[in-house]
């Protein structure tokens, strides 16, 4: 099964496509994952993409397209794949098109998680990172067993840079103008599934395995 998972910040998208790697071995291609990955390595992809991520912008099309381009091309999707936070723009989803031109199999589902913005702002303004693993928590929704700590490996939990409330509103107005759009265009293509995504980790789970047949 392929899915592309579209979405505010904050609507659930990395947690429920870690779930389905974890437990369906469904490969989880996130680009921001990625790109922070990258920025902490202090490559040079890492350093072109920390000022905009930092303020809440875009990365360029180019640099993301490549990313994506690479990954699918590597072969180790064998089961199929999730694309959380890809594409984010009418160029990506183009892009998108061109690269699975050459793919055996198409995209089978895209889902649009559905989220009220003030439980966007209260998840992201909560979130804490592990800096070993990426493990995710939040202070109160789901705290670790030790401030600060992660649970699975004992990492030290931070706040990403673009979880502050000024740079979260600017990337749900990020969302707003530039990926939005992309929901009349998958919409109109018949592949668009609107999943009510403000419940539970859990019921959101079972929910989206049921709407993409899973
Ligand atoms: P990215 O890392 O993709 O961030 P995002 O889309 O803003 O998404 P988030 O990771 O913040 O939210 P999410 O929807 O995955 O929710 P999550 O599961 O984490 O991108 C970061 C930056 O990278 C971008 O701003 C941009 O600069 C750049 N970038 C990335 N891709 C790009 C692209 N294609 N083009 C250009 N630039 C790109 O959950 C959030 C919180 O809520 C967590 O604390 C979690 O525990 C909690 N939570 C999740 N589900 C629930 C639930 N059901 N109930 C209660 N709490 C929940």
């Amino acid at each position: 099964m392929r899915l592309v998972f579209l979405g505010p910040p904050g609507s659930g998208k990395g947690t429920q496509a870690s779930l389905l790697e974890e437990r369906l071995g469904l490969c989880q291609i996130s680009t921001g994952d990625i790109l922070r990955q990258a920025v902490a390595d202090g490559t040079p992809l890492g350093r072109e993409a920390k000022a905009c991520m930092d303020k809440g912008a875009l990365v360029p099309d180019r640099v993301v397209i490549g990313i994506v381009r690479d990954k699918l091309a590597s072969g180790d999707c064998e089961k199929g794949f999730v694309l959380d936070g890809f594409p984010r723009t009418p160029g990506q989803a183009e892009a998108l098109d061109a690269i699975m031109h050459d793919f055996p199999a198409s995209i089978d589902r895209v889902v649009a998680f559905q989220v009220d913005e003030e439980a966007l702002v209260t998840r992201l303004s909560g979130r804490r990172t592990c800096e070993e693993c990426q493990a995710m928590f939040h202070q109160t929704l789901s705290p670790p067993r030790a401030e600060g700590v992660c649970d699975r490996c004992g990492g030290r939990l931070v706040q990403r840079n673009d979880d502050r409330e000024e740079v979260i509103r600017e990337r749900l107005a990020v969302y707003e103008e530039s990926t939005r759009p992309l929901l009349k265009f998958y919409a109109d293509r018949g592949q668009l599934i609107r999943l009510p995504a403000g419940g539970p980790v859990e019921d959101v789970h079972a929910a989206l395995k049921t709407a993409v047949g899973l």
